[in-house]
Order: structure tokens, then sequence, then C-alpha cells
């Protein structure tokens, strides 16, 4: 029934999201092990779970909450930014997962036809979100070839050469896909670019505590600034959706129309899911640091079993959940290696084109218990041998 003519181009022409296809690979895998999908293997905090459990009867559970999220919550979380993140100037608001609040921010602060910067290897659904919005002049920055590091030189030759000027810049810290995290004085320095050229700069922070080898992660405020944090991965709450945007209060109607966006998509994120929040910060983010730090193990293992790659293929890994992987020259479909890995060999990763990067690979580490990827690593190391010696047969 219907055709294509009759459904929005905003939507068929965005790309097909990657995790789709991919959980379908998994499925069809009889006893796949998946390196795929950002997921980490634990749950929220026991008690916080707890604590929920017995929630489900009071009637404000079942209600509407206030657009902006919980006061309470809103309120922890406006002492951890300050705390935590040194951001003392921003206001809060409360969404359904990070994925949403990006989604808020690109309808609050981009029209269509705008265009907008992102660095590769880029996160595929904030790509997406430019291209359902009409944000479809997409400028893809190149990251530095050894670091990955967002090449703020191109960033600033670029926003000055390229009028109208770019309306907002996007980063990921620490990146996904490629676990790179951008050390503070970089991100300054984009900041610093931005602000000059007057341009939005948006930093994704989702993966905040995901740092290893003794490096820190920061934030950085400004009336130009706004920084997205989540839930999802830090406490194990995937499925309960909450994140959060941190924006600038001293910016007149940014409040105002960011609530015009909340009421008509959410609404409120779920309550049940914002009390979760507050219990599991309650819990404190000393928990999650200690969940993080055993992910070092798996970091090894794959690392290990990407090694067949040969030196230099493999960049990122000091935050977030991912290694990044380039395939040999000859691989340049990257999504028939990853069909090929899994079908033969029984593991499952993702592919890089859809991060604006074909030939690379995309490997999450933090899914899996330790036995686990012991296993996936085992298996992701043969066939990476047998795929260099022999090629896909
Ligand atoms: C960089 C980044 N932003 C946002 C999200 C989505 O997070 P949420 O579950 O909070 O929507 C993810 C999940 O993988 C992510 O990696």
């Amino acid at each position: 029934m219907g055709s294509y003519g009759m459904l929005a181009k905003r939507a068929v022409l965005t790309d097909t999201p990657v995790m789709v296809q991919i959980q379908e690979l998994l499925r069809g895998v009889k006893g796949a092990v998946s390196l795929a999908q950002g997921v980490v293997y634990w749950q929220p905090p026991r008690t916080a779970l707890e604590k929920v459990q017995e929630l489900v009867w009071e009637p404000s559970i079942s209600r509407y909450g206030a657009d902006e999220g919980l006061p309470e919550l809103r309120e922890a979380l406006t002492k951890k930014l300050r705390e935590e993140n040194n951001l003392c100037k921003s206001s809060v608001m409360v969404t359904a997962g990070a994925n949403q609040a990006f989604v808020n921010i690109v309808l609050t602060l981009c029209d269509a036809g705008d265009s907008v910067v992102m660095f590769a290897p880029y996160y595929f659904n904030a790509y997406m979100a430019f291209q359902m919005t009409g944000v479809t002049d997409i400028l893809v920055g190149p990251g530095d070839p050894n670091t990955l590091y967002p090449d703020a030189d191109w960033l600033e030759k670029t926003l000055r050469e390229t009028k109208p000027t770019p309306k907002l810049v996007t980063v990921v810290n620490p990146g996904n896909p490629s676990g790179t995290y951008i050390p503070e004085p970089l991100l300054k320095k984009i900041s610093d670019i931005c602000k000059n050229a007057g341009c939005w700069l948006v930093v994704d922070n989702t993966y905040e505590y995901f740092m290893y080898d003794g490096l820190k992660h920061s934030c950085i405020e400004g009336n130009h600034i706004v920084n997205i944090f989540s839930f999802s991965k830090a406490y194990g709450m995937m499925g309960w959706r909450v994140g959060y945007i941190a924006f600038p209060s001293e910016v007149d109607g940014f409040a105002a129309q960011l609530l015009k966006i909340q009421d008509n998509i959410p609404i409120c994120a779920p309550i049940i899911s914002q009390r979760l929040a507050l219990h599991s910060m309650e819990v404190g983010s000393q928990w999650v640091t200690d969940q993080v730090k055993d992910l070092v193990k798996n970091r090894e293992l794959l690392v290990d079993a990407l090694s067949p790659l040969g030196e230099g293929a493999v960049k990122g890994g000091e935050g977030a959940i991912y290694l990044w992987a380039k395939l040999p020259e000859k691989f340049a479909k990257d999504f028939e290696v990853v069909r090929w890995l899994a079908n033969k060999h029984g593991v499952v990763l993702i592919p890089g084109s859809p991060c604006g990067c074909p030939g690379h690979i995309r490997i999450s580490f933090g899914g899996l218990v330790e036995a686990d990827c012991r296993l996936a690593s085992e298996r992701l190391k043969k066939g990476l041998e047998e795929l260099v010696r022999d090629g896909m047969v």
C-alpha cells in the first residue's frame, strides 16, 4: 500500500539506524556474542531499584510531571553540575535520554537549511537527528590521524569561510564511536572558535564517568554552549530513558523555546525513571566509577583481539566504551566484514560507514562481563587473523 512518494522526505532521506540492522543480524546468528551495541552490563544500584519497587502505587508516578523534570531531581542535578562538572550558570531540563536531549536541542537551535559541523568518526544518531529535522547541510571535519582529536584548525577555517556561518558544532566527549576524549585545552579552543564565529557548541557528555588511565573528563560553560548528559550507561539505566540538558541560564528565550519542544515530544521523562535516577544519584558517582574501572580488563582483551589488524590500526578507547579500528585497505565494505564475522565467527561489531568512515569498525567493551568478553575476543581474534590471511572465505 502507498509508495515512498507519500512519505516525508525528512524520514525517507534519513539514514537507516545501524543498530536496528545490527540487531537483525544478531537475531539471525544463533549463539552470536555482541560487541556491537553501546551498553553496559550492569543494572542500576540495588538500593535505588528497591526504593523504586515500592513507588509504583504512588499516584504521582502515573501522572504527568513538570516538563522540565521533577524539581527534586533538577535540584540534585544542579548541585552535581556545579560540584562535579564546574557548570555553575546552567539550567537543567530532564529528558527521556540523551538522544531525545539532542533532538530537543537541534529543534530549539537550528532551522531547516542551516549548516552544522560534526567530526568524523561521528555519532550516527546525532547525524540522523540533523537529517530528520531538515538540517541536511552537515559539514564533517577530520580528526587527527593519530589521536582522532577534532581538527581545530579545520574548524576555524570552515567557520570563517562558510557563509552563512554554520549554526552549531557538536562533539562527543569522550567519543562515540571512537572512545577518544577531548583534552580540556582543545575543548576550550573549539569553544573559543565557536564563540568568535557566533556559533553554538553542543557537547555530548554521555560517557563523562568512563575515563581510563588517569585521564579526567571536563566540561566547559558559556552562553554559546549546551552540555548533554545521560543516566543510561553510568547507572545501567538504558531502558529507563533518562538524560538531561545543561543550557545557559542567561540566554533570553532559550528555556521557553526548549519547553515548547519538550511539551510536544515526551511532555516529561517517565516519572518512575526520574525517581530511579534520583535514588541512583543518592548512591553516588563513586558507585559508577567502581563499575567503570573493571572495563579496563575488557578493553585489554579486545585490544589484543584486534592485533591482527596491525600496528596503528586501533585507536581511541581512552574513554567511553569503544575501540575504533581500521580494516585493511581492501575491506572498505565494512558492512560485509561485519556480516562475515557474525556468520562465520559468531561475533558482532558495528561498521564504520554509518559514522562517516567506511573501512572501519567500532568495538564496544561495555556490554559483556569479563568471561563473556574473553569468549568474544577469542572469536574476534580468530576471525581477524583469518580475514587478514585469507580474506572473507
Ligand atoms: C554519544 C551518545 N549520546 C547519546 C546516546 C544515547 O543515550 P540515551 O540512552 O541517554 O538516549 C548514546 C548511546 O549510545 C551515545 O553513545
